[in-house]
């Protein structure tokens, strides 16, 4: 890890607080270093856009903006973009301190800003324009972060390389940021705190699209349900049986309470969920995207309200729950920020959220089996190793993470019937299989799922991943209220609490 680096935190800032520190290393670094002219340090849509920062303790030392536009402005004409309507992003003013560069930190808050803008802005373009010695980065803007050349606009030393990632570029050049950004942020021992928290602390959620996600579905969008409903039910026994015990352990609110199951499916896990001793009392709740799996589990349980929504935007009240479940739903979610923004709008003071995923990280098995995993991470919209990173994010929104618990599902029982260990559960190889077979439905992915379902069933090779659970609490309403009486922590101290742990 670089030395330079790891003291770094990252912030979204104002620009009303912070503008006297951004401008002056603008100046140092455009003017004084590159020779640009005085007139770039402040740029025109400054105050309204959004300033993602890093520091070395309380100085700043690299800097980018996010610029917003709305629709066709006059600044979108003179470089010549296309026409469109809605957002339109602009990244500027890319700034790092020369004791800092070289550690791949400018990289990382280029990947920080792909993602983010791209989960919580959803911008119809974006772009970037490249003036006097940064013409010569177009192929690092090309390679590193998908831009495409679009116009070159002006002469000689006036002249401006205007490059745009436009859809459907947008996606893939999001799924290669977000990639990148994983691995980049663990060495670097950097994270990224959540746009949407500070949009919601800076008053500016117009910025989060409506209807941005909500409708999107990655579960069932590439799969066959016929062919997943019975995977689906059969999972959901093996995942109960493995939960019996998991949630025995869990300081569950005591009867009279409430309890949401987010991305609830067919209903069948939850009708298998509400059996358990400790949620005797509770009325139950399933939500879910999809009509067309909450027939199924209308018909499996018509005394149960289904809610057809989006775990972004449940349209549900305030405060209106003691407990949200979800069980492998946060994997197939592409804003994790916005759900648990909406998770925590729902949940009662003092409230928890129980979450159990596969955690796609922690596979092990044989290389041509490993690159399959790897392949699929690549080109698919959710993360299945989000619960690598869940905890800090939920502590983004003030969710604490009080159990996890890890259950390593291996391929060695002796026959077809599972055997419950402690933290380990022995599947037979084909139902084993089954927890990766619904892989083979994406056509991008034939050659790899061909090659690991052949090894598979041609070898005795083992293989084996985990299933985590997650346990967060909301604070209680002493707490909360006491804090709402106390002085706000400043942003430093705010990040440093966040990311203590
Ligand atoms: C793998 S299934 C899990 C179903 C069930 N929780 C279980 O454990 O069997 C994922 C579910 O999440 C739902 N889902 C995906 N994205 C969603 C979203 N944005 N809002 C609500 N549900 C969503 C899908 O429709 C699907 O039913």
């Amino acid at each position: 890890m670089s030395k330079a680096s790891s003291a770094i935190q990252f912030r979204w800032v104002s620009f009303q607080t912070h503008r006297d520190v951004i401008l002056s290393l603008r100046r140092a670094i455009l003017v004084d270093e590159q020779g640009f002219d005085p007139s770039i340090v402040h740029a025109e849509g400054d105050e309204t856009a959004l300033h993602l920062c890093g520091f070395a303790g309380d100085e700043l030392v690299a800097a980018v903006a996010v610029f917003i536009h709305h629709g066709m402005d006059e600044e979108l004409r003179r470089w010549q973009l296309p026409e469109v309507s809605g957002l339109v992003t602009h990244y500027g003013r890319y700034v790092v301190h020369p004791d800092h560069r070289g550690a791949k930190l400018a990289e990382l808050m280029g990947r920080f800003l792909a993602r983010h803008v791209f989960e919580t802005l959803q911008p119809v373009l974006d772009f970037i324009i490249l003036q006097g010695p940064h013409r010569e980065l177009q192929g690092m803007y090309r390679r590193l972060f998908w831009f495409r050349f679009h116009a070159r606009v002006g002469e000689g030393d006036d002249e401006t390389i205007v490059m745009v990632r436009p859809p459907p570029d947008y996606p893939r050049a999001y799924l290669f940021a977000r990639q990148r950004e994983q691995a980049l942020s663990r060495q670097l021992g950097i994270y990224s705190p959540s746009l949407i928290r500070f949009l919601d602390d800076e008053g500016r959620v117009e910025l989060i699209p409506k209807d941005g996600h909500v409708q999107l579905n990655y579960y069932t969008s590439p799969l066959s349900l016929t062919d997943e409903l019975p995977r689906l039910s059969a999972q959901n026994r093996l995942l109960f049986a493995e939960q019996r015990a998991r949630l025995a352990k869990v300081a569950l609110p005591p009867a009279p309470a409430r309890l949401l199951d987010i991305g609830t499916g067919s209903g069948v896990y939850l009708t298998l969920l509400r059996t358990h001793e400790r949620l005797a009392g509770y009325e139950v709740h399933g939500l879910d995207l999809s009509t067309k799996l909450l027939q199924y589990a209308r018909m499996t349980a018509p005394e149960i309200p289904w809610h057809v929504a989006s775990a972004y935007q449940t349209g549900l009240p305030d405060a209106s729950f003691d407990v949200i479940h979800a069980s492998f739903v946060f994997i197939h979610l592409v804003n994790v920020d916005l759900a648990l923004r909406e998770i925590c709008r729902l949940l009662k003071p003092g409230g928890l959220l129980y979450v159990v995923d596969i955690n796609d990280a922690t596979f092990r098995g044989p290389p041509e089996i490993q690159e399959m995993v790897k392949v699929h991470a690549a080109i698919y919209e959710g993360d299945r190793t989000i619960l690598e990173h869940l905890p800090r994010r939920a502590a983004d929104f003030d969710l604490q993470l009080e159990h996890h618990f890890s259950t390593r599902l291996r391929n060695t029982a002796a026959s077809e019937t599972p055997e419950f260990l402690e933290d380990e559960v022995r599947l037979g190889r084909v139902t084993a299989w089954g927890m990766y077979s619904f892989l083979g439905q994406r056509e991008e992915l034939e050659e790899e799922f061909d090659i690991a379902q052949d090894l598979y069933f041609s070898s005795g090779c083992e293989i084996s991943v985990e299933i985590q659970t997650q346990v967060y609490r909301k604070p209680p309403a002493a707490l909360a209220s006491a804090d709402a009486g106390a002085p706000k922590p400043s942003q430093a101290e705010e990040t440093a609490i966040r990311h203590a742990g």
